[in-house]
This record gives C-alpha cells, structure tokens and sequence, in this order.
C-alpha cells in the first residue's frame, strides 16, 4: 500500500543531482524533516531512504504532540561524487527551490551531511527552513534544547517509578549516561546540578575530564550497558540496544537521545517483559527540533519554545501510564497513538497510515 502523501523526484536545474522530498504526512500539520546529503549506489535507494525516513518524522512529531507532519529530503549523490564549494552551493538553491514548490506543506532542516550553514544558503530560495545559525536570526545548535527535552523526559520516569517530584526526582539515584558529546555532556551537567549520582562513559578518553569536573565515575565504555544503575542513559550512537543484551541488563529504566536505540523493534517487547521502561528515542530527543520549529516557524519566543520542549515530560508520562495500562510496550502505544491521531485527522480519508507493528514478534529469552 502506497502509505505516503505526496512524493516529489526532480532533478536539480543547477546540480543536475536527484532531489527527492517525500511527504508522509501532513494531516496534522505542515510537514517537517532535515534534508539528508549522502551517497547512495542508485537514486532508488535514496527514494527508499526518504520514504522510511519521513515516517519515522512523523512518528516523532505525532507522538510529540508537535503540530506538524512528517517529511524528508534526500540528495542522492552518485558514488564517488564530491561536491565543491559552488557545486554544494548549487545543490542546495535546487532544494530550496523545490521546498518552496511546496506552498509551506513542508520545511527542512539540517541531517546527515548537512549543517546549519546549508540551511542559511537554502533559506535564499525559500522561509519553510528551521535550524539556520543563531548569527542570522535561527534558533542555533539544537544540542541545549535535547538535552532538556530528555531531562524532562527522565523526571516522567522518575515520577512513574517512584512518585518524586521537582527538583528532587533525581536526587541520589544513579544515573549512567553513555556518550559525552553535544547533548551527553548539556545533559550530564543538568544532572549533577539536580542531585544525581553519575556515572559516565565516552570511547573518547579525553571526556574523562567532565567526570572529574562533575565528581562523576568514569566507566569503561563496554561495561556502561550493563552496569547496576536506576537509569541508563543512551547518548552516543544508534543500535546499542540489541536482543542479547537485554538479560543483562541492571538499570530499573532506559531513556536517552540517542536515535535509533532498539537493533530492532523486538527488543521494545523484551524490555516490557524485564519491566524495563524504555522512553522512545523519537520522543525524548525531540527537543531540539520542538525548539527550532517554535522559533522559526512558529514565531515562538525563546521562553515559549523551551516551554514547549519541558512539554516532552507531560506526554511521557502519559504515554508511560498509557502503556502501562493497556499492559503493553510503550513504543507500541506510541505507534498505536499515533495511528489513532492520524485517523481522526480533519482529513481522515485521506490521511496516511502509520505502520503499526502489533505484531513486533520478540523471540523468547532464555
Ligand atoms: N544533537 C542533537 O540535538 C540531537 C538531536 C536528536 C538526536 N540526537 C542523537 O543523540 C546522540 C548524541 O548526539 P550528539 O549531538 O551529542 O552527538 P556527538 O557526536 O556530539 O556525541 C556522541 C558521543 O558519543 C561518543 N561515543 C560514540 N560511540 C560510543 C560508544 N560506543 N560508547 C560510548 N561513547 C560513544 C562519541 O565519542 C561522542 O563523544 C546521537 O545519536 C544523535 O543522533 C542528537
């Protein structure tokens, strides 16, 4: 079944390099998704890119309460390919170009392979872009705006676990947060300040410093998974959290924003089986881009905007006793959500499908 709204493939009147958008949804709201700059064996791959991509944004704004849909751009450039600084320049007027094509039903923002300084040159051909550099009237690095939006989000599960409130929902527990970049280390310091008693861990060594700023452990890197902690904290890459490890675990609840946690989605079943409650990485990171798109879409003051990215506390609580209730994963119940938010849409007939994967098979533990 064709799932998506509209999907648009042109090639590029300067570059001459194929530029796909795909809309998923825009049912409850103008579309929105970054624009991917990568390389890819054949343009199709790139199509398929966009198609899974965009979904996902969806996700992740419905489940968000964010009023907007989901969207994706992708450049797909040939193997081999290296732009220029003209021939880049170039490439993103093409993208421009072609959002504007979109009447405001969709805006972009940086992605793989693209930064905020794309974003400002593709800002000349159209307004429907967010992210832009703080030094031309965008919202800047989205890094402090995550990091809050999963702060938020960790106090909901302490709220579940325990019934704490306010500053002391993280007072004495421990707290493992794996990864020291842009977001671990806003992160790491909002925790210390709030009580928490941290361990962290970086494969680069030289993060070692924040651990002694912060009166933080230091971990090896391959033990932080598995160590006896209240909460884990994913802020590195993607597919940390596979089927093996699951039994090994010893956190009491798993909520970071690292982007595509789960190896894959069995791993949400088999974390619900170990009552483990694991926050959706595409609702707890969504900080930043809430942040970008109140301010430059939306014409929210900076106030308002982190109003709204504290607001990511509020729906993970609700999804977590949604859950919990229903006696399912919450990644399920976020799916389910979304489905049921998409469907009552104004324009419900419409309106595109999520993928709800009652199904998500988790192959038994032993
Ligand atoms: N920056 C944002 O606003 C934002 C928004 C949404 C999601 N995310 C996601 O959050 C995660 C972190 O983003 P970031 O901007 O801080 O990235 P970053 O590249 O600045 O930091 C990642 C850190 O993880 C470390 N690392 C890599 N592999 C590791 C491993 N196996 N064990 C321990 N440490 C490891 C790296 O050395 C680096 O310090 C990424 O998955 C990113 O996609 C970020």
């Amino acid at each position: 079944m064709f799932s998506h709204e509209q999907v648009s493939v042109r090639r590029g009147p300067r570059s001459g390099l194929p530029i796909i958008i795909a809309i998923h949804s825009s049912a409850l709201g103008p579309a929105v998704g970054g624009c991917r700059l990568w390389h890819y064996p054949d343009w199709r791959d790139g199509l398929t890119d966009a198609l899974r991509l965009s979904e996902a944004m969806t996700l992740k704004t419905a489940t968000a309460n964010v009023p907007h849909g989901g969207g994706k751009t992708v450049v797909a450039l040939p193997p081999g390919v290296v732009l220029d600084g003209p021939a880049r320049r170039d490439v993103l007027r093409d993208v421009g170009e072609l959002v504007e094509s979109f009447g405001g039903r969709y805006a972009t923002g940086p992605d793989v392979g693209t930064s905020a300084e794309d974003m400002n040159i593709i800002s000349e051909a159209t307004r429907q872009v967010f992210c832009r550099p703080e030094s031309v009237g965008g919202s800047g690095d989205p890094a402090p705006y995550t990091a809050a939006g999963v702060r938020a989000a960790i106090g909901a599960v302490f709220r579940l676990l325990e019934g704490r409130n306010g500053a002391n929902e993280v007072r004495g527990r421990t707290v493992t947060v794996i990864g020291l970049g842009h977001v671990g280390t806003q992160l790491a310091r909002m925790l210390a300040r709030d009580g928490a008693m941290l361990t962290v861990t970086d494969v680069d060594e030289r993060r070692r410093s924040l651990a002694e700023e912060l009166g933080a452990e230091w971990c090896a890197p391959g033990q932080a998974l598995t160590a006896e902690t209240d909460l884990l904290v994913p802020a590195a890459l993607g597919g940390q959290l596979t089927v093996e490890l699951v039994p090994e675990l010893r956190c009491r609840a798993i909520v970071g924003p690292a982007n595509n946690q789960l190896a894959e989605d069995a791993v949400a079943e088999l974390l619900h089986r170990r009552g483990i409650p694991w926050v959706p990485d595409y609702l707890a990171s969504a900080g930043g881009v809430i942040f970008a798109l109140a301010r430059e879409l939306r014409g929210a003051t900076p106030d308002e905007a982190l109003r709204q990215v504290g607001g990511i506390g509020a729906v993970t609580e609700e999804l977590l006793h949604n859950a919990a209730r229903l006696g399912i994963s919450p990644h399920l119940a976020a799916l389910r959500r979304v489905g049921e938010r998409l469907a009552a849409a104004p324009d419900a007939e419409s309106a595109p499908t999520i993928a709800v994967r009652e199904a998500i098979k988790a192959p038994m533990m032993n």
